[in-house]
């Protein structure tokens, strides 16, 4: 039996009261999402269970109990306070997922510290652009990852500690670096633990939008209740699971159930720190005995096209519950599971800013491929018209997914940055930038998002920073940069350059521009076409419109182009 239970019941029964009793939590106690994932698993008897299982690219496997991540996460958040990093400094996390990152994760919220994971295959302009503005005081990283950070030390004058997670005296370590051996060093049995309250800042996540730098999304401690309970409803998580989060705490969905969902819940988690490859995937979803898996629609049609037979190759009998977040998840995906797997991908709606799952299908409620299922019971969702932003009210219209404030889990601004916060808010009510339709039974159907920001692979791009990059190039005049269809990874990157004089057109300047912004931003980021045109469509203000390159890549109509024109 799930733990949620009938949906239509839980709805009406439902308050964020339940999941705080679960957790043992008061209104107004001291909390601390760092304690809630490990030394509360010790006092539940879970000391020996293991924590973590992790396996490595060439196939190396390390395994801490409970218990050993109680120490070694109390170990990090005592070397931290020793360096005189203070509560609510901002500590960077920007590794690969090696057992450091997942510690180092609970370490620093152990301390008080905010942690701010960014993805380790960052180039130095991505990495700069979100040091500075959250003012980071120290960045915990590896030796691979250090000459990223080397170049741009010099304009961050907040960062104190560059900590080295994986130094091994080859490489002379400079002023401010300073090597941590989380093995090594001495264990620390015992550590008083930040009191953090409620609205304590814990994480600090970027996100992109359409114009601007990333902002980021700025969460607190209390947003474990929100996490816990959607984990426990949502992916169903019980006592012995044995949970496979795919997604990269770079990511929002590899801190909230790739780190606190999962381990306030007490479960085992495995981490895969492997590229994507459909074999080695059934592997270790049979070598672990994996029952509950978390993973994201560009995954599962990449595992659609390597077919049945990598499937029937491997006994994955162990699975019992799937689900999928970060892009529309295709009917056929669902069905092409039910029929490999036995079992459907539910899919999971939210954001980086929402902290949590809010809009779902769940264990006990009727699938309906294609759907993003209903609101998380405790979240009040709506779609409001686009234009007056009141509820449509009207089952199959089209307007914004809209959320009333209030659940745990909501970020609470964006760093340094409180008017873009206001800005989504209209009468009330949170709008997220997705564009959707209810049907007749309530459940959700995606339509797209309701602005420019490009979903490559579950991965949010935006134009404006790939632009801004372009223009470093020495042949880029200007550019223009929109998502462009693409069957497996929903969209990738397409951009529209025009060249400076002198310039002309080449395979050769193509590859070059491409690697130019892989190594400056993100292999994500990297326009995987490029289209070389004189000029770009422009309002009248001298506005680049990417609605109208964009429509063409999606071959729909361009639309009411007269505002823009008098913008
Ligand atoms: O556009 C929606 C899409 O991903 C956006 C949020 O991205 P991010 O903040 O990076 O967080 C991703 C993982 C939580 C949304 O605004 N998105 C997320 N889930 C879905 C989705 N689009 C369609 N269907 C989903 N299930």
């Amino acid at each position: 039996m799930p733990n949620m239970g009938r949906y239509e019941e839980v709805v009406n029964s439902f308050s964020w009261e339940i999941s705080e009793k679960e957790l043992g939590y008061r209104p107004g106690d001291i909390i601390n999402i760092g304690e809630y994932c490990s030394d509360r698993n010790l006092r539940l008897g879970r000391k020996d269970r293991p924590a973590l299982i992790w396996e490595g690219h060439s196939g190396e496997v390390k395994k801490y109990t409970f218990y050993e991540m109680s120490v070694l996460t109390n170990t990090i958040a005592g070397f931290l306070k020793n360096l005189g990093l203070q509560p609510g400094d901002r500590i960077c996390l920007f590794m690969d997922r090696i057992p450091e990152l997942y510690f180092g994760f609970l370490g620093i919220l152990k301390m008080g510290g905010i942690a701010q994971p960014l993805f380790s295959a960052f180039g130095s302009e991505s990495l700069i652009t979100r040091l500075e503005d959250a003012q980071t005081a120290a960045i915990i990283t590896q030796r691979k990852h250090l000459p990223k950070v080397r170049n741009i030390v010099e304009s961050l004058p907040y960062l104190k500690h560059i900590i080295v997670v994986d130094d091994d005296g080859t490489k002379s370590l400079r002023e401010k670096e300073i090597a941590f051996h989380m093995d090594k060093a001495p264990r620390l049995e015992k550590f008083d633990i930040y009191p953090s309250r409620a609205e304590t800042p814990s994480v600090l996540h970027y996100t992109s939008g359409t114009t601007g730098k990333p902002k980021g999304a700025q969460h607190v401690h209390y947003s474990l209740i929100s996490q816990y309970i959607t984990a426990r409803y949502v992916l169903d998580l019980r006592e012995n699971d044995i949970y496979w989060c795919t997604a990269d705490p770079g990511w929002v969905t590899g801190t909230s159930y790739g780190i606190i969902g999962p381990w306030a819940n007490g479960n085992t988690q495995c981490v895969l720190d492997a590229g994507f490859k459909a074999e080695t995937w059934y592997r270790f979803i049979e070598k672990y005995k994996i029952t509950v898996w978390y993973s994201a629609p560009t995954a599962i049609r990449s595992l659609m096209k390597e077919g049945e037979e990598a499937v029937r190759r491997r006994n994955l009998s162990s699975l019992r519950h799937l689900c999928s977040v970060g892009e529309p998840l295709n009917a056929e995906a669902v069905h092409w599971s039910k029929n490999v797997f036995g079992l459907p991908f539910h899919d999971t709606f939210w954001q980086t800013e929402t902290g949590s799952i809010v809009i779902s299908n769940y264990p006990e409620m009727p699938v309906k491929a294609g759907s993003m299922g209903k609101p998380f019971p405790g979240v009040t969702a709506t779609v409001v018209d686009l234009k007056t932003y009141q509820p449509v009210n009207k089952p199959g219209v089209v307007g914004l997914i809209a959320l009333k404030p209030g659940w745990p889990s909501m970020f609470r601004t964006y760093w340094r940055n409180e008017a873009t916060y206001q800005s989504k808010f209209k009468n009330g009510w949170y709008i997220c930038g997705d564009r959707a339709s209810i049907d007749e039974d309530g459940y959700y159907w995606f339509v797209g998002r309701d602005d420019d920001v490009i979903n490559t692979g579950g991965h949010l791009v935006g134009p404006f920073e790939i632009e801004s990059a372009l223009l470093e190039h020495p042949a880029v005049a200007e550019s223009a940069v929109v998502g462009k269809p693409d069957p497996v990874n929903m969209e990738v990157v397409k951009a529209f350059i025009a060249l400076k004089p002198g310039n002309s057109p080449s395979q050769e300047l193509e590859l070059d521009i491409m690697n130019f912004i892989r190594k400056k931003l993100s292999p994500l980021a990297m326009p995987q076409e490029i289209e070389f045109v004189d000029s770009l469509p422009k309002t009248r203000s001298g506005k680049i419109m990417r609605r109208v390159l964009r429509a063409k890549e999606w071959g729909e109509e361009i639309g009411d182009t007269s505002t823009l024109e008098n913008d």
